[in-house]
């Protein structure tokens, strides 16, 4: 089985957490675009949706289902979504497509948080895959400086503007043991807009689509 099949597997298992009659959160990045797809199909039991980008946002017009602003809605009940990193706690590296800030506040949101991830993103330790940081442009620099002094080794994702017109740092060489505590740490930052650990609000569920099937942890 290829990558790209696992993740489908995993996407088509997360249409069993979507309650009829309800808006459904959705993520972004290729794991959740299958989602996208697969939702489609279902699309006249829900009652709308709320996008994480413009991007997953216009792949949900283009299949006729209604993308609902985040004001207008009171409750999500529940926000299917990709992962970079996955730990067996459920702690979670978001942010590798850029749209973190939007995904961590559909997470916030929803009433419950299903990660679909294949397994290669299953680790026992964040920080191999370089943590996205999305920054007011002004405090680009300043924000660099200070990572260089956690030992990181952050790099400006030159040239991408996140759907909020921020820029994105990427932080090479960070070992996070404690999620938890590193989140909270990272977040007090003048000009930090988010950092993507997503452990405060861990995932509810996390379905890894393995060679083996799909592993719910
Ligand atoms: C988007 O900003 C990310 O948080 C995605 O959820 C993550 O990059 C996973 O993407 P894939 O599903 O494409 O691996």
């Amino acid at each position: 089985m290829t990558q790209d099949e696992l993740k489908k597997m995993v996407a088509k298992a997360a249409l069993e957490y979507v309650e009829v009659g309800t808006i459904v959160g959705v993520g972004t990045g290729s794991t959740a675009n299958h989602f996208i797809d697969y939702l489609a199909g279902i699309k006249h039991k829900i009652d709308g949706t709320v996008a994480s980008s413009e991007a997953s946002a216009e792949r949900l017009r283009s299949h006729g289902i209604p993308v609902l602003d985040l004001n207008e809605v009171d409750d999500i009940s529940v926000y299917v979504d990709g992962a970079d990193e996955a730990t067996r706690h459920r702690h979670l590296i978001k942010g590798g497509g850029g749209a973190l800030t939007r995904e961590k506040i559909v997470a916030a949101v929803a009433r419950r948080f299903v990660c679909i991830a294949d397994e290669t993103k299953l680790v026992d330790v964040l920080g191999a895959f370089p943590l996205p940081l999305e920054v007011i442009p002004m405090a680009r620099s300043y924000i660099a400086r200070e990572m260089v002094k956690l030992g990181g080794r952050p790099q400006w994702r030159e040239g991408f503007v996140t759907d909020n017109g921020n820029h994105i740092l990427d932080v090479h060489n960070l070992q996070i043991t404690d999620p938890v505590a590193l989140e909270s740490e990272l977040n007090q930052y003048a000009g930090m807009v988010t950092v993507g650990i997503f452990a405060r609000r861990p995932a509810d569920v996390l379905l890894l689509g393995t060679r083996e099937g799909v592993k719910t942890i």
